[in-house]
């Protein structure tokens, strides 16, 4: 059986989540294939990557990129990491998170007791914007429908976002992210697609590097601790 026989058409995605003021959930639109029944995660993600290689928007018409980061890890990973865009050594290597901020990120999964492999790691777009400028809404609305999918086919015990734009656009909220990290929310997959997700905010690593004083750190470990209880593990 082919690839495209493994999957099945659909139309939209709502990204909504519980927080109390977030009402506006946008509307995104969602890539328009999704796996179906029987095909094993690993297959499912694979057949998305090839699908986002073939049809993403932004990756066929950006200019600045050389590498599509499509994310990496355990197709059954408990826990998803969600980050905002590749930078440069992401975009020479084709891997999330491999540059000065995924070290920082190594660490933090290291000290949850838990290893890269074992987790899920991907950012909303999945190319490199021109300069590392902030992901663009037309960007998101391209991108993100693909991160939705990830997060549908492997349907984590939790998802963390990284900052700001990750969880704009997993909780539809403007709230800034150092309102909203710490506290627990809830990802609402589109309707009739999965069960909720709790999802923690915490700081970007690339921030608590630049920001890298014994609060910014108690509080990322604090966020991180909340989720290793949730998933009953010991720290590292
Ligand atoms: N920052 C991100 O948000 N993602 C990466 O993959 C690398 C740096």
């Amino acid at each position: 059986m082919g690839l495209t026989t493994t999957v099945r058409r659909v139309s939209k995605v709502a990204v909504q989540s519980t927080h109390a003021d977030t009402a506006t959930a946008p509307i995104i639109p969602e890539p328009s294939f999704v796996s179906a029944p029987g095909v094993s995660r690993h297959t499912a993600l694979e057949a998305l990557r090839l699908q986002h290689e073939r049809e993403c928007p932004h990756c066929t018409t950006a200019t600045a990129h050389t590498n599509i980061v499509f994310g990496e890890g355990d197709a059954n990973a408990q826990v998803f990491f969600v980050g905002e865009a590749p930078g440069e050594t992401e975009d020479q290597t084709g891997r999330p998170f491999v540059g000065k901020a995924g070290t920082k990120l190594n660490e933090m999964i290291a000290a949850m007791g838990l290893s890269r492999e074992q987790v899920y790691i991907a950012n909303v777009l999945k190319s490199r914007p021109p300069n590392n400028r902030p992901p663009q809404p037309s960007e998101i609305a391209a991108c993100g429908p693909y991160l939705i999918e990830q997060l549908l086919l492997i349907a984590p015990k939790v998802i963390v976002t990284l900052g700001g734009p990750a969880t704009k656009l997993l909780l539809g909220s403007e709230i800034g992210i150092s309102k909203l990290r710490g506290i627990w929310a809830t990802w609402q997959p589109p309707k009739g697609r999965g069960a909720s997700i709790p999802i923690m905010p915490t700081y970007h690593p690339a921030y608590l590097l630049r920001n890298y004083t014994p609060q910014t750190r108690a509080e990322v470990w604090s966020d991180l601790k909340q989720v290793m209880a949730k998933i009953q593990v010991a720290p590292g």
